[in-house]
């Protein structure tokens, strides 16, 4: 029997995650089975349990799931711990699970790796202050960026997790209205463009030579990705890379083999 991993969310049926690990998995002769769960937060112990006993041995873990399998692993890494939230379940033998969240690493690697942006002492602004900005705070800060604006419609949001990375370094938060000076880089990590929508921010905030990132993607070009071309970004990307990234750093925490992900993203793209 193969060694079983799968991808759990709602909605789930266009994951393209089972293609992208199916992928690693022939390119690095590990023998896996990688399969889609459509499940609700409530249930997930039941899936858990279940997926064990057919040989399960990890899960990533996707919207809505994230915060709720933050709650169920027993041993969480840092960036797991300072994300609260957990897009990688890793089932133990002696029924432990540990939790991690790969989602920041996979940004960082597929600006840095696949597109050899620098980041060291560059403003950076992200957009929006939920999960997906949560998973990516810390892994930013650690690349030395010299100063983080997050930036979201309800701006509450904004300040509290401002307020949970501070010791990280020089990050505030404000709201999209609010947003003033240049960056160098654009993340967007809003939900927006899930209702084909850019969020609400001002022209003439990307510095000459800045960068965008959209966290999403699309077979077509997203609003944001449109947005920065728009506004003149030396290079304006989706969140294709990011995936395909995140998703190679939850196999190598599996499998202990680090596949290649440029193959992989080609793929996907053509
Ligand atoms: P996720 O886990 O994907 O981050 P989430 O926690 O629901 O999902 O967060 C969605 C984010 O997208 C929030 O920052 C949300 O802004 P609010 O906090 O004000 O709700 C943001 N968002 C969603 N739709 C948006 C829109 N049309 N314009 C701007 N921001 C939007």
């Amino acid at each position: 029997m193969k060694d079983l991993y799968a991808v759990i969310g709602t909605p789930i049926q266009h994951s393209k995650s089972p293609q992208i690990h199916q992928a690693f998995a022939e390119q690095t002769g590990e023998d896996i089975h990688y399969d889609r769960i459509l499940g609700q937060p409530e249930k997930l112990p039941l899936y858990i349990k279940a997926f064990r006993e057919m040989r399960g041995l990890g899960l990533n873990v996707t919207v809505p799931l994230k915060e709720e399998a933050f709650q169920l692993a027993n041993e969480r890494s840092d960036r797991a711990e300072r994300a609260g939230a957990v897009n990688t379940l890793i089932l133990l033998e002696d029924g432990r699970i540990q939790g991690d969240n790969t989602d920041g690493i996979g940004l960082v690697r597929d600006l840095s790796l696949n597109h050899d942006f620098k980041f060291k002492g560059k403003r950076v602004l992200i957009l929006g202050a939920g999960g997906a900005v949560r998973g990516v705070v810390q892994p930013l800060m650690e690349q030395g960026i010299c100063e983080l604006v997050i930036a979201n419609r309800t701006v509450s949001k904004a300040e509290t997790v401002a307020a949970t990375f501070a010791d990280l370094g020089l990050i505030s938060g404000c709201g999209l209205d609010a947003i003033t000076g240049e960056f160098d880089l654009i993340i967007n990590g809003t939900a927006a463009g899930l209702s084909g929508e850019l969020p609400a921010i001002p022209d003439g905030i990307l510095a000459k030579e800045g960068w965008c990132y959209d966290m999403m993607y699309g077979d077509q070009p997203t609003p944001f990705v449109r947005w920065g071309e728009a506004q003149g970004a030396v290079e304006s990307l989706d969140g294709l890379g990011m995936l395909v990234e995140q998703a190679a750093e939850s196999f190598y925490l599996w499998r202990d083999v680090r596949p290649e992900t440029a193959p992989v993203i080609q793929m996907l793209r053509g």
